[in-house]
């Protein structure tokens, strides 16, 4: 493969861009298959590149652009740059004509090359580039005013290059880290615990509360009694600490700006790094 970098084709909430260099840091020497079941837009795939990964979202139509790009990825350019040409002087109106028909597709389970350029051009066009979807699961982010253009070719085709070696699944967490084995490295980012009831924390219809982080704490469990190395970022909250503080794992205490959030006293926080090993 090319030495080039690559870096995440959509902008995503949670994105581990700025941690990457604690991230990087604290990875094991060495580790047999790399699993990450929670990758969003990818940011720590791409940096660490590792052969014989799983990747994993529970978000359908983030993982079918994957899988497009993975294997059709001259097809995936000309249908985007189809979107980005015919967008007109009037970009609210074909932004919002462009989210319909995304949204129409996603109600029909279409999920196909169309679909994941609609996918990528609406998050390159779209506020803050979040996704976010209603009560009914339709996608409801207003538009950001940008004409730019949605992807750089040449990045898109070493991405493909790339997850061409990459396992791709769409499932549950704990589904994809069914086959994790001694020795295998897990990377878990999962949507964040709440900082405060209002804040920001459904990705999806199905959100991730409360039970959703106890169940991964059980699984973060069962993965150490395997034998995997895990490695698991969140908020520095108290739920974090009561999940994972009394059972011997290194917890490193990090901070962070907050992107992403629309309380600007908020935008500085802390963040926890936990390993299962030194
Ligand atoms: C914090 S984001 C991951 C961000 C990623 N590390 C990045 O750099 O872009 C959490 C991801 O978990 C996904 N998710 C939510 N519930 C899930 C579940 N039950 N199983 C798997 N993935 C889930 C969301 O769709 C979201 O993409």
């Amino acid at each position: 493969m090319s030495n080039s970098n690559i870096s995440p084709f959509v902008k995503w909430a949670g994105g581990k861009r700025q941690l990457l260099p604690q991230i990087k840091a604290r990875m094991p020497k060495e580790y047999n298959n790399y699993y990450e079941p929670f990758v969003g837009g990818g940011a720590v795939l791409f940096e660490l590149r590792p052969e014989n990964a799983l990747i994993n979202d529970i978000n359908k139509a983030l993982m079918n652009t994957y899988r497009q790009i993975c294997s059709n990825p001259e097809a995936f350019l000309k249908e985007i740059s189809r979107l980005d040409s015919q967008m007109s002087e009037d970009g609210k109106t074909y932004y919002y004509s462009k989210r319909e028909h995304f949204n129409d597709k996603l109600m029909k389970a279409e999920y196909d090359i169309e679909l994941a350029a609609l996918f990528v051009f609406i998050n390159k066009h779209c506020f803050n580039g979040l996704y976010r979807v209603n009560v009914k699961g339709l996608f409801n982010v207003p538009y950001n005013n940008s004409r730019s253009s949605s992807v750089d070719d040449n990045m898109i085709m070493e991405i493909s290059k790339y997850l061409k070696t990459v396992k791709i699944a769409d499932g549950d967490f704990e589904t994809a880290c069914l086959d994790a084995a001694k020795g295998d490295f897990v990377f878990l980012d999962s949507p964040y615990a709440p900082l405060n009831p209002t804040s920001f924390e459904s990705y999806t219809k199905e959100g991730f509360d409360i039970e959703s982080h106890r169940r991964l704490a059980g699984l973060y469990d069962e993965l150490t009694s395997r034998g995997c190395y895990c490695m698991l970022t969140n908020h520095n909250t108290e739920l974090i600490n009561e999940l994972y503080g009394s059972k011997g794992y290194q917890i490193d205490v990090v901070s962070v700006k907050r992107l992403i959030n629309s309380d600007a006293s908020n935008r500085v926080g802390e963040e926890v790094i936990i390993r299962n090993y030194e």
